[in-house]
């Protein structure tokens, strides 16, 4: 397989077009990597999470699946990936505990670049220890997607740098490299992956480090952890989280004052952003109804120790940015 989608390629848009799709690939798979072992880094995100599924079905157990929980993952995150893959596709699935390794490296790191690189850099190494503990590994298998081809200096390249030691170059398997994002979805779904997991909103690499501003503390890491939970629960509830393109909460590195049952508080705000794009380079804020907002802003305060102020950033990009660092 090239890197060019053949202008004749049918655009995969149900479920007979998937299946199709999924017997090709095996067919493929298992002709490139015969009875080898398969590493694949399993971030629990659509495209990997995908690619984990079409090698389950091609090679089973020659699949060795990574999951590393940096810390910086959504609320339930780590345990649907076990729970999906391990228990319920039983793969062959590595699950890696580094989140104190990760926020001890990113103790009093409040530059955003380098916090990025911190987190990418740590990954990389974590993800290199753990192939080196295995044996047999010839390939290497990857949720590239086609738009990462086309816009090489896109989005996704553009922010997650870094990569394996040339010793540890393996072959790689991209099953789903000509497939665009709304494909890849199909694909999934035909692969019996939950709707959770294939409908998901975009992701960034370093997770949850973004959004928690400044140099990351533990107590506010998890205020921005609960606070997304929230956010994200009465967005499902009201209709909005297959509509809306991307929806978090960002917990910045001040207090302010407020007032609760014993008198003045002093404590964290959280922000709420909520927009929309076609690629990610603008971008729109939703309109989301007041009503939904001061619910929310009820949840968030009354729910979660620590928070006395919700604000909604209503800041396209361009000016702003999506995310806050
Ligand atoms: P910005 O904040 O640049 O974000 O407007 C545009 C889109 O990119 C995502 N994003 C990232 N994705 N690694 C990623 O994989 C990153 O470091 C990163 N930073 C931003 C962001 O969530 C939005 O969808």
């Amino acid at each position: 397989m090239g890197n060019k989608r053949p202008d004749d390629m049918e655009r995969i848009t149900n479920e007979a077009l998937a299946k199709a799709f999924i017997d090709e690939q095996i067919k493929e798979i298992k002709a490139q990597v015969g009875d080898k072992k398969v590493l694949l880094a399993l971030s629990g995100g659509v495209d990997s999470s995908v690619v984990a599924a079409l090698l389950i079905k091609a090679i089973g157990k020659n699949l060795v699946c990574v999951h590393v929980n940096h810390g910086l993952l959504r609320k339930g995150e780590p345990e649907q990936v076990i729970e999906v893959f391990r228990n319920q596709m039983d793969a062959n699935l590595i699950y890696v505990d580094a989140v104190d390794r990760f926020l001890d490296k990113l103790a009093g790191v409040s530059d955003p670049e380098k916090k990025r690189k911190i987190i990418g850099a740590e990954f990389i190494r974590v993800f290199e220890e753990e192939a080196r503990k295995l044996e047999g590994i010839e390939f290497l298998a990857q949720g590239t997607i086609y738009p990462d081809i086309l816009e090489s200096d896109g989005v996704k390249s553009h922010h997650n740098v870094g990569g394996l030691p040339d010793d540890l170059k393996f072959e790689l398997v991209e099953p789903v490299k000509l497939l665009f994002k709304d494909e890849v979805r199909v694909v999934g779904k035909a692969l019996g992956l939950p709707d959770k997991m294939v409908y998901r909103q975009p992701f960034p690499g370093p997770g949850l480090g973004v959004r928690c501003l400044g140099a990351i503390t533990r107590d506010r890491l998890e205020l921005v952890r609960e606070s997304d939970a929230i956010l994200r629960d009465e967005f499902a509830k009201n209709g909005l989280a297959g509509k809306v393109w991307q929806y978090f909460t960002v917990v910045p590195d001040f207090k302010s004052v407020g007032v609760g049952e014993n008198g003045r508080t002093f404590a964290y705000p959280v922000i709420i952003r909520a927009v929309n794009t076609v690629d990610a380079m603008t971008a729109t804020v939703e309109n989301v109804p007041f009503e939904l907002l001061q619910k929310i802003t009820e949840r968030i305060t009354h729910e979660i120790k620590g928070v006395n102020r919700v604000l909604f950033d209503i800041t396209p990009k361009p000016v702003a940015t999506i995310e806050w660092e």
